[in-house]
């Protein structure tokens, strides 16, 4: 697996790709969802929420992980209807998303038990913090960030996190894009 793949509006997964790794997450999801992600981005990202619930009130727990083509399909579709060409900037074309990769995680809260889903950022700026401090020691980076819109395509996703692997310790203490990586680093 290589877990650098760089998935973004130039370089997609295709309409027939399923990852051949995927395993059903057992820990507390959003509005308790069935969630699958890829294998090692499942153990990494466990580890980094038991960590991450130790510093806050509020429970940060799984809301999104692997999307299937038709599923992405389907939410853009509803969020065209809703935002019309915004939805462009927010999701992804279906075989454009990391999401079908896997290797993505969505972050969701639940508050005093209650799940919170259709959250603010501004209500959970420390969260996004820590997770833009502490996230690459897991071997994830935040994959949109608000100062690189341009470069990703996307508007500020906080709460979407992309596993890497161990580079993700370079790309965050260098502040670099998968995008930027790609253009400095890899042919
Ligand atoms: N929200 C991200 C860009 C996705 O749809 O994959
Ligand atoms: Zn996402």
């Amino acid at each position: 697996m290589n877990y650098l793949l760089l998935i973004n509006k130039e370089n997609g997964l295709g309409r027939g790709y399923i990852p051949n790794n995927l395993v059903k997450v057992k820990i507390k999801t959003g509005g308790d969802k069935k969630i699958y992600l890829e294998k090692k981005t499942y153990k990494q990202i466990k580890k980094l929420l038991k960590q991450m619930n130790k510093y806050f009130d509020t429970e940060i727990v799984i809301d999104s992980g692997y999307r299937p083509f038709l599923y992405q399909e389907n939410l853009l579709n509803d969020l065209i209807k809703e935002k019309g060409d915004d939805a462009y900037k927010s999701l992804a074309l279906p075989g454009f998303s990391e999401h079908q990769s896997g290797l993505a995680v969505d972050v969701g809260f639940y508050n005093n038990g209650v799940y919170d889903a259709k959250f603010k950022v501004d209500d959970y700026i420390d969260e996004f913090k820590w997770l833009e401090e502490n996230a690459y020691k897991y071997g994830f980076i935040v994959r949109y960030p608000k100062v690189k819109e341009k470069i990703t395509g996307y508007i500020y996703e906080p709460w979407h996190l992309r596993y890497i692997g161990e580079k993700a310790e370079f790309l965050t203490k260098h502040n670099l894009t998968l995008e930027e990586y790609y253009e400095m680093f890899v042919d």
